[in-house]
């Protein structure tokens, strides 16, 4: 087994047990490390992981057969606003926000209780859709999920890593071949100290001094790209 392959092992694996996963996507793109869990295994001290440990924005990214079912749009797509007319990012030719939902059960919605609920709701959501899609309908998605919200929902490209590139396909195409619900957890590693996003060499520490699986994007798309 080569190098790449025993990343992605160690990936997959370490998703089947409900672990987290560092994720860098590639240096000509974001040139970040995305700390990703399956939506269904993030319990409070888990969110207090993302926000102490990464830092960044804690997004659950949904496949696109998921999207469609809870009726989830491109948040550019509906917001009509003149700084939503032109979506000119540097790294990549468009965003995967949706919305940002938290579940009707929270109560601000911001606390680690109350994020994990969203997440873990989100992921059983995902789930049924999965099993049902003609019976879980946008209308059921807002029986249980408002808008605006804290947990920011990011949709997936439909062929995945075929189609995209970002943490969003990334951790989608790992929780597929984990065989998990299509619904991951990914925030970005920021640097505490520069302001910047946390350095592949960094992330990889990280990852050895709390065993964990630090696995490159490349390597993820050469195994997993159909
Ligand atoms: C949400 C983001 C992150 O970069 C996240 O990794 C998902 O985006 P992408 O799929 O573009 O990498 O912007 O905070
Ligand atoms: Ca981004
Ligand atoms: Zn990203």
């Amino acid at each position: 087994m080569n190098h790449v392959e025993s990343s992605v092992k160690h990936a997959v694996s370490a998703f089947e047990a409900g672990e987290p996963v560092l994720i860098h996507d590639f240096d000509d793109r974001e040139g970040e490390t995305d700390i990703v869990y399956p939506a269904s295994d993030v319990a409070p001290e888990d969110v207090v992981r993302l926000r102490k440990d990464a830092g960044g924005l804690i997004c659950v990214a949904v496949s696109d057969d998921v999207a469609d079912s809870f009726g989830l749009p491109f948040l550019e797509d509906e917001i009509d606003h003149p700084s939503a007319s032109s979506h000119d990012l540097a790294y990549d030719s468009r965003s995967s926000f949706s919305l940002p939902v938290n579940h009707r059960e929270t109560f601000t919605g911001i606390t680690d209780v109350d994020r994990a609920l969203t997440i873990t709701e989100l992921a059983t959501s995902a789930q049924k859709a999965i099993i049902e899609p003609a019976e879980y309908t946008p209308d059921v998605f807002a029986k249980s999920f408002r808008s605006p919200g804290h947990v920011h929902l990011l949709r997936g490209a439909p062929n995945l890593l075929a189609d995209r590139k970002g943490h969003t396909e990334l951790g989608l195409a790992l929780a597929a071949e984990a065989d998990l619900p299509p619904a991951v957890v990914v925030c970005e590693m920021l640097d505490h100290t520069t302001g910047v996003a946390t350095t592949p060499t960094d992330a990889k520490a990280y990852a050895a001094a709390n065993d964990l699986v630090y696995v490159e994007g490349q390597a993820l798309v050469e195994a997993l790209t159909e």
